[in-house]
């Protein structure tokens, strides 16, 4: 038998939630399809466990896209403030860490229940473990293939994500089904992932594994001012997945860290002060004490103040404030908190995430070719992809 609704909702994650809450709450029939065994499970293990549901800030210019304008409709009409209301109408207590993230006090699993609760509200079906073996146009909707039978919508939803995490159950599906219907697509690759280093460079970099220290990176003309963190692969830290975003194979980012301080004045003042102290320990005073170590050893300027020259100084200066590195890769989708790339936004309406070519199609979240900074910026694009397609269903 056939089951028939008005909107089938591929995927129970952030996007295809809100959507069918949205659709939902209008008084469409939804179903939503997921084959894992709990919705929202990138939500569960976001944010460190507390969910960083949005941030403050969000705007356009906080997302990669090779059309920036197209996010802009979606995040105007459903803004951080629309999902925080949502959040406050739930009772879930929240606080704002930094630079306009706003994280649950407790738990992330509240935001699941949250959204539960919504499309409870509005007579959502949800059904999870279930496989999608096919998709076809009808002609009034679409018949979709499923372990469970035949199911007909006239609208159907993709929200499968993209192929970040694969032992979480991502896949590209959703890349799969805009193929199918020709719809053209933004080559995919990992974002917000660790970078890694060859051999060699991660060998003279083993002493510093463990440090975390503030930083610039900068890639051509974008700079993300955060923490950076070494690791046993190579880099990581939010200033380092800012900046994977951005960085291509080939390419160097530059390491500036400390970048409040003046690290060159500060070692002459030293050297005036007392010419007797080794750069490194004046160093230590404001970097990890390996990390002085390292730039000094590296060098060779192990001998007092004193007798270092300007040039010396600022060279050594120069190291630690304009570091150029050449990442040979990233740790890829295992650990790639999201996908850059796309589905093609020319090939979707803005105002309601349909595909222009094929009527009641609809790509939401993060399998469009929209890829927001780390911050809260990506649940964002999912609350409000799904509210302004629900809103169109
Ligand atoms: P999402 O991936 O959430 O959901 C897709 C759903 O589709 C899943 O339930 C999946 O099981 C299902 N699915 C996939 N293939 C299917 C198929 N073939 N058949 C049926 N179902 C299928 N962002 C942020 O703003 N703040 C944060 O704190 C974090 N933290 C974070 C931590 C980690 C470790 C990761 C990996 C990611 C984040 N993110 C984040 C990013 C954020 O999780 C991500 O952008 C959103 O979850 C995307 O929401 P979607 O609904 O588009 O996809």
């Amino acid at each position: 038998m056939t089951r028939k609704f008005d909107v089938v909702v591929l995927g129970a994650g952030g996007a295809g939630m809100m959507c069918a809450i949205r659709a939902g709450g209008r008084g469409r029939s939804v179903l939503v399809l997921d084959h894992a065994k709990s919705p929202g499970e990138k939500i569960r293990i976001s944010g460190g466990g507390r969910c960083n549901f949005t941030n403050i800030h969000a705007s356009a210019k906080n997302y990669l896209s090779a059309n920036p304008h197209f996010a802009k409709s979606a995040l105007a009409r459903y803004t951080p403030r629309d999902f925080l209301d949502m959040v406050e109408r739930h009772g879930i207590a929240w606080h704002e860490k930094t630079l306009g993230q706003l994280f649950c006090d407790d738990s992330a699993k509240d935001i699941i229940r949250m959204l539960l609760s919504e499309m409870k509200a509005a007579n959502v079906v949800l059904e999870l473990q279930k496989q999608v073996t096919s998709i076809e146009k009808a002609p009034e909707g679409f018949r979709i293939g499923t372990s469970d039978g035949p199911v007909e919508a006239a609208s159907l939803v993709v929200a499968t994500g993209g192929k970040s995490i694969p032992k979480m159950g991502a896949t590209g599906f959703a890349y799969d089904i805009a193929r199918q219907f020709e719809l053209k697509i933004v080559e995919t690759r990992p974002a917000l992932v660790p970078l890694t280093l060859d051999p060699n460079l991660l060998e003279k970099l083993s002493p510093l594994s463990g440090i975390a220290v503030p930083a610039e990176v900068r890639h051509g003309r974008t700079a993300f001012r955060e923490a950076l963190l070494f690791t046993h692969r190579g880099l990581s830290g939010p200033s380092i997945l800012q900046i994977s975003s951005y960085w291509r194979e080939g390419d160097d980012v530059t390491l500036v860290i400390e970048p409040d301080l003046d690290i060159a004045a500060m070692l002459k003042t030293a050297r005036k002060a007392n010419g007797r102290q080794a750069a490194q320990t004046v160093l230590a005073e404001v970097l990890p004490k390996r990390l002085a170590q390292f730039f000094v050893e590296a060098r060779g300027l192990t001998a007092h103040l004193a007798d270092l020259p300007d040039k010396a100084i600022e060279g050594l200066a120069a190291s630690i404030q304009t570091w150029a590195i050449r990442p040979a890769g990233s740790e890829g989708y295992r650990t790639a908190e999201v996908t850059l790339g796309g589905i093609d936004t020319s090939e979707l309406d803005s105002k309601t995430m349909q595909a222009k070519a094929v009527s009641g199609l609809y790509f939401i979240g993060e399998c469009v070719d929209v890829t927001g900074w780390l911050g809260g910026y990506n649940f964002q694009w999912a609350w409000a992809s799904g509210h302004v397609c629900g809103d169109a269903l």
